[in-house]
């Protein structure tokens, strides 16, 4: 039987993945919506290849449009466009591939509905992890996941009982920057950030590999996920990407999962699972590769992982807070206001002004993360002023 598919963020890096992905397998899976925002150019060449029957889109301008050039599709627009595109998608398997906090309504809602969960969203699970993990507990949705880190954990755990499990060690490639001096970070230029050495990601995620914050995301999303204390959590450079992580066991076994570096599988993986099938990525070949090394990140040159630690030991406000600030800041670097050398700094004087907070649900979310944009917008200023 086919599997129906709605796929947030289809235009993004991850969704056109996905796309790649489900044009492999057309007998398994349909696409029933698709939700972009901006990039309506491409959303309309999806809607031609995949024949969804809804899709949702920022501008109602743009919803018009399309609803004249595909008579009969079903076209929502505004921030709220993407949680109607799920309410109205029953039974069907949910890609959550918006990127940052824009993506919590819509992964939030799909994990409330019981939906199977693709969630390549992490930034939904650092600011309400908690409720997302009680929602799905209540609803009996699956949330699996698509960062290539968290799918190998998801994998290396597998048949294993979670009270074995010394330590997660997810693996980071160092970024883009990860053998430019040190002295030299401050200055590092946009296009020096986007030019990762391993991946080929959206805009964002990239700044976050440089800085070393998607690593501190992706700690905080595995905690919320396996349920892994945070000091159980650490971070290990192995600038290859092949090895994509570990769990280590209390015996001393290290189970690792070794893979192409290609967003297809952890994509493909989590529509298919527990079934695996063959031809999304090439076959490895170890002894033909490079020598696979690892390293220990340093806290001088990648102080946002620890920023992310400390808010995430902190309080749930602050782990908002550092999310809010972090897109804020990284926004601010990719329009060229502030310098490189600048991201820390602001999401540090966040956090030292966000108190603690325990949320009960997404409009005390919103609250927390709305206060945390504006205290960064105004260091943004200043420090953007100071360069
Ligand atoms: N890229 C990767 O390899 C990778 C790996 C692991 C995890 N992730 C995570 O996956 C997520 C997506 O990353 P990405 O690199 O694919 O980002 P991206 O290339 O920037 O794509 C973002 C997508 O989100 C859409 N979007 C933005 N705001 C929206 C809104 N309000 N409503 C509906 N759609 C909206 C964009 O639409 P328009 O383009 O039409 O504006 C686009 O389709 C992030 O959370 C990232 O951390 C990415």
């Amino acid at each position: 039987m086919s599997t129906g598919v709605v796929l947030l963020g289809s235009t993004g890096s991850v969704g056109e993945t996905a796309l790649k992905v489900l044009r492999l397998h057309p007998d398994a899976f349909h696409v029933v919506g698709l939700a972009a925002w901006r990039r309506v150019e491409r959303l309309a060449e999806q809607v031609r290849e995949f024949r969804p029957r809804a899709v949702s889109v920022g501008r109602a301008e743009d919803a018009r449009r399309l609803r004249e050039a595909f008579p009969g599709l079903e076209v929502h627009s505004g921030p709220d466009g993407a949680v109607r595109l799920v309410e109205h998608s029953e039974g069907h398997t949910v890609v959550a591939a918006i990127v940052g906090s824009r993506g919590l309504a819509s992964t939030y809602r799909a994990v409330q509905l019981g939906r199977r969960v693709a969630l390549a969203n992490k930034e939904a699970l650092v600011m309400a992890g908690r409720l997302m993990m009680e929602a799905a507990h209540r609803s009996g949705a699956e949330l699996l996941p698509v960062d290539s880190e968290h799918c190998a954990v998801f994998q290396c755990l597998k048949a294993e009982s979670p009270r074995h499990v010394r330590r997660i060690l997810l693996t980071a490639s160092g970024g883009a920057l990860r053998d430019l001096p040190r002295e030299a970070l401050p200055e590092a230029r946009l296009e020096q950030v986007l030019a990762h050495p391993t991946w080929r990601m959206g805009r964002k995620i990239t700044v976050d590999s440089a800085t070393m914050m998607n690593k501190g995301l992706e700690v905080i999303e595995a905690h919320h996920l396996f349920g892994v204390p945070l000091g159980r959590i650490s971070v290990v450079i192995h600038p290859q990407s092949l090895v994509h992580s570990m769990v280590e066991y209390e015996d001393g076994s290290v189970l690792a999962q070794l893979a192409a570096t290609d967003m297809a599988l952890p994509v493909q993986y989590a529509l298919t699972y527990p079934a695996r099938l063959p031809g999304a990525i090439p076959f490895l070949d170890l002894a033909a590769g490079p020598a696979l090394t690892f390293s220990e990140p340093d806290p001088l040159r990648y102080p946002c992982l620890g920023l992310a630690r400390e808010a995430a030991a902190r309080s749930e406000g602050h782990a908002i807070a550092l999310n809010a600030a972090n897109e804020v800041a990284v926004q601010a670097f990719l329009d060229g206001r502030i310098r490189f050398g600048a991201l820390p700094g602001v999401i540090r004087g966040v956090l030292e002004r966000t108190p603690d907070a325990t949320p009960s649900g997404l409009e005390e979310i919103y609250g927390a993360d709305d206060s945390a944009r504006r205290r960064a917008e105004a260091l943004v200023a200043r420090a953007g002023g100071a360069a």
